[in-house]
């Protein structure tokens, strides 16, 4: 399908395919629904989040038999993970119905393939170089490790101060980046059609927690200066732009105490630090991802209030079946939106929903962030 000239006329008839189940697909689902859209999703465990508002087909993403079933129910492709092989996609679908398209995913999904194709284009980025054998690491110290291919969520890289560090050093094929003097980490979204037109959302700013290096809580808009929220948007903009990429991005990028302003990484797909949208912008990153697989116009990315996302995460010391505690005393809360993704099983630090705050005034929204993360838990039938 060529999605340029497609045009949405019949909107039952039309079935958007997710390769994965999770969160992502869920909310993506969700819009699309709302318009009338089925939605099919491929994903390996049964009653995966997404199915509960989308037909599920249960199989890996990797598995052509299936990949085949999803081509031949759906109009067109997305995916809300970037850990798939290409070649099989490459296969198994029709290769422009997948929007972002194979090809752009081939070069986000391993991370030095990914700075090569943004430094042709002269976007600012930490310094980087290719380790060839594990010797090479002891002259790059300070630095930080990073495998190629795999890292998802703080897996896959490691950060290497001294020599001592070297026993933690990464075994798989990676490269080393500058370990950046980081002031604040930064994230935008960047949502881009296939006639290229482009939205860009406000500046967000990422607070992480340093056991996990799961996202602790984000805030939007960022509590930086306009240039710096200018710079961080171009370079978003220009990242997306050299992809010729068609679809929702995550940008990620750091200030550093300098106040430079570099890019980390993109994703191809919704991301973690755009959940926000959902109740604080006029268009959803969701719905956005839905109005660009269907060809119609894209939404205002205005922020209508200051807005906060905290992840829950399922607690240490627990598995098995989850138990929300103290969802009344969150919800009671004004402002306050929970978003429980209905994964059946928790365990420790799993992403098992979100929760976002909004609130006119700032200090009173970072006054509920902490009420709010001080109370709710994830907890499981299980004790471990
Ligand atoms: N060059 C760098 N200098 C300093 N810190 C860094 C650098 N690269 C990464 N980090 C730190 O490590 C974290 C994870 O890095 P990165 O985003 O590359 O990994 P990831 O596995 O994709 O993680 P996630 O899935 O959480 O985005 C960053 O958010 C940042 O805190
Ligand atoms: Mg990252």
């Amino acid at each position: 399908m060529d999605l340029k000239k497609f045009s949405l006329t019949k909107t039952t008839d039309f079935t958007i395919g997710i390769l994965g189940g999770g969160q992502l697909a869920k909310m993506t689902a969700v819009e699309a629904r709302k318009l009338g859209l089925n939605v099919v999703c491929l994903d390996p465990h049964e009653e995966a989040p997404a199915s509960m508002v989308s037909h599920q087909i249960v199989g890996s993403v990797n598995d052509r038999e299936k990949l085949h079933k999803l081509n031949s129910l759906s109009d067109v492709i997305t995916y809300e993970i970037e850990y798939i092989n290409t070649d099989i996609l490459k296969e198994a679908l029709v290769e422009d119905k997948v929007y972002p398209s194979i090809q752009v995913l081939e070069i986000l999904q391993n991370k030095y393939k990914q700075r090569k194709f943004f430094q042709k284009f002269g976007i600012p980025m930490p310094f980087f170089k290719e380790i060839e054998e594990i010797n090479q690491l002891k002259e790059c110290i300070p630095c930080v490790q990073k495998a190629k291919v795999g890292g998802y969520d703080g897996r896959g890289v490691v950060v290497l101060k001294t020599q001592g560090d070297l026993s933690k050093a990464i075994k798989e094929p990676s490269y080393v980046e500058e370990l950046v003097d980081i002031e604040k980490e930064l994230a935008v979204i960047v949502v881009r059609n296939a006639k290229g037109d482009m939205k860009v959302y406000p500046v967000v700013e990422m607070v992480f927690n340093p056991d996990g290096n799961l996202l602790d809580y984000l805030i939007a808009p960022a509590d930086v200066d306009e240039f710096t929220e200018k710079e961080a948007q171009n370079i978003a903009v220009a990242a997306v732009e050299s992809l010729d990429g068609v679809g929702v991005f995550g940008v990620e990028l750091f200030l550093d105490k300098k106040g430079r302003v570099l890019l980390n990484e993109v994703a191809p797909r919704t991301h973690n630090s755009g959940h926000y949208t959902i109740e604080a912008c006029e268009t959803s990153q969701f719905e956005q991802l839905v109005r660009v697989l269907t060809n119609l116009p894209l939404g205002s990315t205005y922020q209508y209030l200051p807005a906060a996302t905290l992840n829950l995460l399922g607690e240490p010391g627990y598995k098995g079946k989850p138990i929300y505690e103290n969802l009344d005393k969150v919800l009671s809360i004004d402002g306050v939106y929970v978003h429980i993704y209905g994964k059946k099983e928790t365990f420790p630090l799993r992403k098992m929903g979100h929760i976002t705050i909004i609130d006119t005034n700032r200090e009173r929204l970072l006054e509920k962030v902490v009420k709010v993360k001080n109370s709710i838990k994830v907890k499981g039938e299980i004790k471990i």
